[in-house]
């Protein structure tokens, strides 16, 4: 069924209250994940030695934004809470742009990575083909989009937040309709059975540019 702007504007409203009205406890539950496997994932594509430009969406509170900043490179964190924003430039004194996914304004062929760790999920399904444009779009040729979303079926709320869940076949054909080539994709947590991995990470590729 269509969602119409209003439901739209309520998804991103009721989803980004839920995440300021518990920035801290978010902060102070998640700061300690371990999430090693995800970012050598997402760098293992680009030459050892390259600095990067990274866009981080739906960067939280900072923490990968800050790793990122560790290594060298050039991180940019995005999210739609004000909360998480400020929270995150004091923390990594990094740009931070503060965008809802709905309503991207990022600047074209700019970014080499975009890292999309536990984000992506929020964006309703009738709205990813588009948002998907939009980060290939941001992306230069060759640029890697990583994305770790829990997975399932269906889409709906959960508590106060909206989510969108999708299993490895459903994720390949939106990647794929918006033009990625899928290199990787893994369950965590890592050495479980199947069915006690809730999380599907997939790293893509947008096409490098015809020689
Ligand atoms: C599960 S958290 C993940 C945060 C961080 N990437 C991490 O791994 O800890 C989802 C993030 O997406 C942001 N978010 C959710 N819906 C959004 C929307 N419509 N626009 C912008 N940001 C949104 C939230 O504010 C939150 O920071």
């Amino acid at each position: 069924m269509e969602q119409k702007t209003d439901e739209l504007t309520q998804i991103e409203t009721v989803t980004l209250s839920h995440y300021n009205q518990n920035a801290e406890a978010f902060w102070h539950g998640t700061k300690d994940h371990d999430v090693v496997q995800n970012y050598e994932a997402f760098l293992a594509p680009f030459p050892k030695d390259q600095k990067l430009d990274i866009l981080d969406f739906g960067c939280g509170p900072g923490r990968d934004v800050k790793y990122f900043q560790s290594l060298g490179h050039r991180p940019v964190g995005l999210d739609g809470s004000d909360v998480f924003c400020n929270m995150a430039r004091s923390y990594t004194g990094c740009e931070i742009l503060h965008q809802k996914f709905l309503s991207l304004a990022l600047p074209q062929h700019a970014y080499d990575g975009i890292f999309a760790n536990a984000s992506l999920f929020h964006v309703p399904s009738q709205e990813l083909p588009r948002v998907l444009d939009e980060l290939q779009a941001a992306l230069r040729p060759g640029g890697i989009l990583f994305l770790s979303n829990p997975r399932g079926e269906g889409e709906g709320w959960s508590g106060q937040r909206y989510g969108h869940y999708l299993q490895l076949d459903s994720s390949k054909v939106f990647m794929e309709n918006a033009g990625f080539k899928v290199l990787d994709h893994y369950y965590r947590p890592t050495g479980k059975p199947i069915h006690e991995q809730p999380w599907l990470a997939i790293v893509v590729m947008k096409p490098p540019a015809r020689q």
